[in-house]
Parts: structure tokens; sequence; C-alpha cells
């Protein structure tokens, strides 16, 4: 029963940052599931494209910046012109810059807002607009459980992805009335290139031992099921949730 209801056949999904990291994995996840996908990054994206390919679905790839509203109409564009619908957009584009809140650069600050929220709220509003059309779609965005709880040397960062389980909330509110669903995904800790320089870092890898109940970190085919339970059918009456997937990280003191 769970498997049919998690199945994506022939839906079309749009991911952001899919060159790498948990945006590629998500979109493999969502093709496993069923679903053709359009791979959307300011770098070069064909090894994921070829690579959803030949897992027999439909990709193509698309050079999109999501702090660009015309790179975003662009991305809307084709994809409807390729496949005449949107059912899924996974924004998951984010980068991520240390610095103490007492130093922190002005422009760092505004660059992870451009990116991570604004961004997410453009490709948002873009995708939502063609949503509202078909009165159907399923918006995941990628939060982080830097929202949820303060850390240091991360004004910015956990600005804009607490920002983001907020604008989750807001846009459920506002597009439940036009069949969309929106919902938030908190990763806690996933091996990626954006979390290699702190898993070098001894100090780091003891907090994880030791504060995380599970005692490890996360491998990014582990955020395969809840991005495909958010996409799919599994999830009809899901919406305005935040899912975390921590290894257990926020859930005590
Ligand atoms: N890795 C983790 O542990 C972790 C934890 C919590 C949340 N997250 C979030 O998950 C998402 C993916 O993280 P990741 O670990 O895969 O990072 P990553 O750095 O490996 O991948 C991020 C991708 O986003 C792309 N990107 C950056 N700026 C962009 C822009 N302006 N427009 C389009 N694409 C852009 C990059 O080119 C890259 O391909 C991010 O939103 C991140 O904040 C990651």
């Amino acid at each position: 029963m769970l498997s049919t209801e998690c199945d994506l056949p022939g839906k079309v999904a749009i991911v952001t940052g899919g060159s790498r990291g948990l945006g590629k994995t998500m979109a493999i996840g969502l093709a496993n599931a069923g679903a053709h996908i359009v791979v959307c990054d300011v770098v070069d994206v064909k090894k994921t494209v070829s690579l959803l390919q030949s897992l027999g679905r439909e990709s193509i790839g698309l050079k999109v910046d999501v702090t660009k509203p015309t790179d975003i109409a662009m991305m809307v564009k084709k994809t409807v012109e390729k496949f005449h619908t949107i059912d899924i957009l996974v924004n998951n584009a984010g980068i991520v810059k240390s610095a103490p809140a007492e130093s922190m650069i002005e422009d760092d600050w505004k660059k992870i807002l451009a990116v991570n929220l604004t961004g997410e709220f453009l490709c948002a509003q873009a995708v939502g607009n063609q949503m509202i059309k078909q009165k159907q779609g399923r918006i995941i965005n990628i939060a982080s459980v830097a929202g949820i709880l303060g850390s240091a040397q991360s004004a910015a960062y956990s600005a804009s992805k607490a920002g983001i389980i907020l604008l989750t909330k807001t846009l459920a509110v506002e597009w439940g009335k036009y069949g969309i669903n929106v919902n938030a995904i908190c990763p806690g800790i996933f091996l990626t290139d954006m979390t290699d320089s702190y898993i070098k870092d001894p100090g780091f890898v003891q907090m994880v031992k030791t504060r995380i109940p599970l005692g490890r970190y996360a491998h990014p085919e582990e955020l395969m099921g809840a991005v495909v339970f958010l996409a799919s059918n599994a999830s009809t009456y899901v919406t305005g949730h935040t899912l975390v997937v921590d290894g257990g990280w926020t859930a005590g003191l």
C-alpha cells in the first residue's frame, strides 16, 4: 500500500541547486519513484541530468540562479514547454558562510538571505502561479535545524532558514485553496560539500557524537524518503509542516 502511495509516475519535478549534494540525491529519489526531473543550478548540471536519464526518466538541465527573476521565469517557461505541467518544486539551492555576528560583513548577510530565503520565495511564487492554474502542486522548501535552534557564527544562515519555515506555513495557508501543499524539510547534518569542512573539525565530530541521539551524521540518501513522502499521495493531507530529519538532534535539551 505505502509503496504505491509513494510512487510518482510521470510527475514533473523541478529541483534547484540540483547539481550535487542533497539536491542531486533528492532528484535521484524522486526519479526512482517515477518522476521526470528539471535540474537547475548556477553550475553545470550535465552529469546529474545524465544520471537521471540513465534511471529511465526524462530530465533536462537549466542554468538558473535563484536570485535572478529572469532565470526563474525561464525555468518555469522551459519546464511547461517541455512537460506541460510542474507538479513538484524542491526549493533546495542554498549557501552558507560562518562568521561571528559582531563582524559579519553586510554583503555576506545580504547574499545568504538573497539565495536561501528570497530565492526560495521567488521560485515558489513563479512556480506557484503555474500550480494555481493547474489547481494542484507540491512545494518542498529545504530549511535546516539551524532555523530551529540558535548556533554560533550562523546569524545570516539561521535567519534565512527560520524565515523559510514561516514562509512555508504562510504559503500553505494562502495556497491550500488551490490544492497546493507547501511543506519544509529541516535536515540535520548530512555529508555533502557544504558540511565537508565542519566534519573535518574534531570538536564538531565530538559534538555530533554527544548531542545527536543517533550518534552520527547522515548520508544524503537518508533524505530521499522525506522528499518522496512530501511529493507523493502518501501526504495529501500534510501541508504547512516542517519535517525534521536530524537523528533526534532537536528532540532534546
Ligand atoms: N548538508 C547539510 O548538512 C544541510 C543541513 C541543513 C540544510 N541543508 C540545506 O540543504 C540544501 C542543499 O545543501 P547541500 O549540503 O547539498 O549543499 P551543496 O553546497 O553541496 O549544494 C548546494 C547547491 O546549490 C547550488 N546553488 C548555490 N547558489 C545557488 C543559486 N544562487 N542558484 C542556484 N543554485 C545555487 C550550488 O551550486 C550547489 O549545487 C541547502 O539549502 C542547505 O542549506 C544542508
